[in-house]
Parts: structure tokens; C-alpha cells; sequence
């Protein structure tokens, strides 16, 4: 069987792609009338993808949508006051993204390793790491498997550091039953366009101190208290430096629209995952990154496999028209980050480094084509 005789193929030349962005279908109709209307810019569609997702994931959480995760990121680290020299420490295994705005804001980055099941940051390393100056520690929860967040709220209360998930992978995913946004100081999630759904790009910021709010809107929008300036009673002043780090109407329009499809795209995403996992984990030689820890559920961005022949299992994938990736990079391995990793040592990132493989995982990858790539994976993993 090759990929052309499998019912639903999201792209007939290009065989089975690794991502595609989901969009609903309502969205074409609703940003055309928007199109037509007075808002473009920031407007009443980005507060009701606010209260929309707030309902969904951020319980009685502040939420702030921002134009994207990485705005997101940047906005919690402002807004945890942190500065010039805190010490942070952060995973060496992500997206840049997680880490850049800390060379914006002069931080002092401490990486820490990961775990080799998950390749999520590892307790272990973080511990190691801690001294009087630290003042934050940001996590990932890689592929939307969550972090070990007892471990990490426990040290971050014990030591009173701000705990920040970076949770753009992990969108539904759980921990003990609470939906990743409403559990620590800040979560942040991004809608770039190949993330559960997309808004062209786009972001949300999750905020338990209340008192932060007003704030974050603030500095979101240049330190101007926009409500107040539509009002007319803004005192005409800037005293915190701001930026624009707001969400536009039409990307929320495209995320209210997919948000009330989010229970069918994490539904088939799941089923997908379980394919794979059901399919690849009886095999000793594939290595499913994973976790069974009951705590967990899993938000299903992204299916990663440890394989050792990981170049020959991505060729003989290409030859079958499979798209593979590793999507993210070790950071140390990138200059703007040497000067934090010399001579540090990161075991169980050097270990998966040359062995980690993504899966096509999306909305229109069906059972049979992810059954159809495990069965190539089982049997070309050595
Ligand atoms: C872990 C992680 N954090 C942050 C981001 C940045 O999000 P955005 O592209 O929306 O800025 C991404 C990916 O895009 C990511 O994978």
C-alpha cells in the first residue's frame, strides 16, 4: 500500500504532511463581514475570544490574547518582574521562542536538562540550578505532554519563585483534571498557524493575580489604558514603558470560530496520538515519548519517537511521501545562547539529540495513514 491508495491524503503530490493549519470553516463568512465592519485592530472580537477561551481553559484566571506566544512569553516575564541579571531557568530543549525575550530583558539564563521519557524540563536538573537569585522558572510542556507540575509548584512555593508554563503545545491538555492555563503565576499559549488551530498568528497570556489585569492591558497596548482613552477620561501620560503586543479582531474571529470546534479537533488529534502510541510502543526499539502518569492528560500537538536510526527512518519515510522533523533544536547549539552554556553539561539532551523524530499529527491525518507510517517506523527502526 503506498500513501496514494489511502482515502483521505491532505495532499495528493505532497503525500502525508507534518502539520497542517486548522481554520474552521465558518471563518471565510465571518472575516469577510468583518472586513466590511469598523474593527480590524484590537475591537470587541478579541474580548469575546478572551471570555470565550477563558471559559474553556483559564477557569477564574485573567486572560490577555497578544499577536503571539512569543508576545505572550515576553509579556509574562515583564509583568513577573523580572530584571536586568534575575537568574531564570528554563529548558534547554524548545522553541527559541521560550528563551529570547530573556536576552531582550538581560536575564541570566540557567538551562536545565531534560527528562529522556518526555523530553520535558527535568526536575533533577531544575533543583540543581536553584540559588538565591533565581527568580523564575519557565517550563514547556513539550508536544502537550505536561510537565511534572507537582514537583514544580512544590519548589517554587518552598523557594517563592514565579512558576510560568509555556504552554504553546498544550492547549487541552490537563493536570489532574485542571486545564493547563489555571494552575501556575502565568501559562502562555500561542495560535501560529501550525498549533491546534491557528489565527493567522496570535497568542493568550493566563494571569492568576487578578491585580495584574488592568496592567497587562496596558503594556500590551504602549502603557495606554485604552478603555479610558475611548472614554475621553484618560489622563494623557505613559509611565510604564509598553509595546504592542495586542491581538488583532480579525485573528479573533478566525480563534472564537475554531474554539467552538476545539472539542472536535482535540477529539480526532487524541485518536491519532493513541493510533500511534498503540501501534509504536509494543516495539523495544521505538521509543515513544511519553507518559503514562495518570495526572496527565495529554493536549496532542505533537507524536515523538527516539529512534536510534533516526536519519534512516526519516529517509525511508520521505520515500514514502511522509514528512518528518524534528521541529525543535537543542538552544544551546544556537550562538545568541553560548554564553549561558559553557561548560555546562545537559546528559539526556546529548543522549535523544540525534534520536528524536516528529509524526504527522493533525486534523487530517486519519487512523489508517497513521497506522500506515507505524508500520513503515516498526519496520525500519533498528
Ligand atoms: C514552545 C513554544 N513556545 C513559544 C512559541 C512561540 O509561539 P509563536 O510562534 O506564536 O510566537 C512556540 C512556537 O511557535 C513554541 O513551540
Amino acid at each position: 500500500m503506498s500513501f496514494k491508495d489511502l482515502p483521505i491524503m491532505q495532499d495528493k503530490k505532497k503525500g502525508v504532511l507534518l502539520f497542517y493549519p486548522y481554520v474552521s470553516k465558518k471563518t471565510p463568512i465571518n472575516i469577510k463581514k468583518k472586513l466590511s465592519g469598523r474593527w480590524l485592530g484590537q475591537g470587541p472580537m478579541v474580548d469575546k475570544f478572551e471570555n470565550d477561551f477563558k471559559k474553556k481553559f483559564a477557569r477564574k484566571y485573567s486572560v490577555i490574547a497578544t499577536g503571539s506566544g512569543t508576545d505572550s512569553l515576553h509579556l509574562a516575564y515583564i509583568l513577573a518582574g523580572l530584571k536586568k541579571g534575575d537568574e531564570v531557568i528554563t529548558t534547554i530543549f524548545t522553541c527559541t521562542a521560550t528563551n529570547i525575550p530573556m536576552l531582550y530583558m538581560d536575564l541570566k539564563i540557567k538551562f536545565a536538562d531534560i527528562e529522556r521519557d518526555t523530553m520535558n524540563i527535568s526536575i533533577d536538573s531544575v533543583k540543581k540550578l536553584i540559588t538565591r537569585k533565581t527568580k523564575a522558572i519557565v517550563c514547556v510542556h513539550y508536544g502537550g505532554l505536561p510537565c511534572n507540575m507537582d514537583a514544580l509548584q512544590k519548589i517554587c512555593k518552598q523557594k517563592r519563585i514565579i512558576l510560568i508554563e509555556d504552554a504553546a503545545h498544550a492547549l487541552g491538555a490537563k493536570y489532574r483534571k485542571k486545564p493547563i492555563g489555571s494552575i501556575s503565576d502565568f501559562s502562555t499559549f500561542s495560535f501560529q498557524a501550525i498549533k491546534h488551530f491557528t489565527t493567522g498568528d496570535g497568542g493568550m497570556l493566563t494571569i492568576k493575580d487578578k491585580q495584574l489585569e488592568d496592567k497587562a492591558k496596558r503594556i500590551r497596548w504602549f502603557g495606554i489604558d485604552r478603555k479610558k482613552k475611548q472614554q475621553g477620561i484618560w489622563k494623557n501620560d505613559v509611565h510604564e514603558i509598553g509595546y504592542k503586543y495586542q491581538m488583532t479582531d480579525l485573528s479573533a474571529t478566525m480563534g472564537c470560530d475554531a474554539l467552538r470546534d476545539f472539542n472536535k479537533i482535540y477529539k480526532h488529534r487524541k485518536k491519532i496520538y493513541n493510533t500511534y502510541l498503540q501501534e509504536l510502543s509494543p516495539n523495544s526499539r521505538v521509543r515513544c515519548i511519553h507518559d503514562y502518569d495518570k495526572k496527565k492528560e495529554h493536549g496532542a500537538w505533537l507524536f515523538t519517537i527516539a529512534v536510534n536510526n533516526k536519519d534512516f527512518v526519516q529517509k525511508k519515510l520521505r520515500e514514502h511521501s511522509i514528512e518528518t522533523n524534528q521541529v525543535h533544536f537543542r538552544n544551546d547549539r544556537y550562538s545568541i545562547f553560548k554564553k549561558f552554556v559553557k561548560g555546562k553539561k545537559f546528559p539526556n539532551m546529548d543522549y535523544l539529540e540525534n534520536k528524536y523524530l516528529v509524526l504527522p499529527l493533525h486534523h487530517k491525518v486519519t487512523v489508517q495513514t497513521a497506522k500506515y507510517i507505524s508500520k513503515l517506523i516498526n519496520k525500519y527502526a533498528k
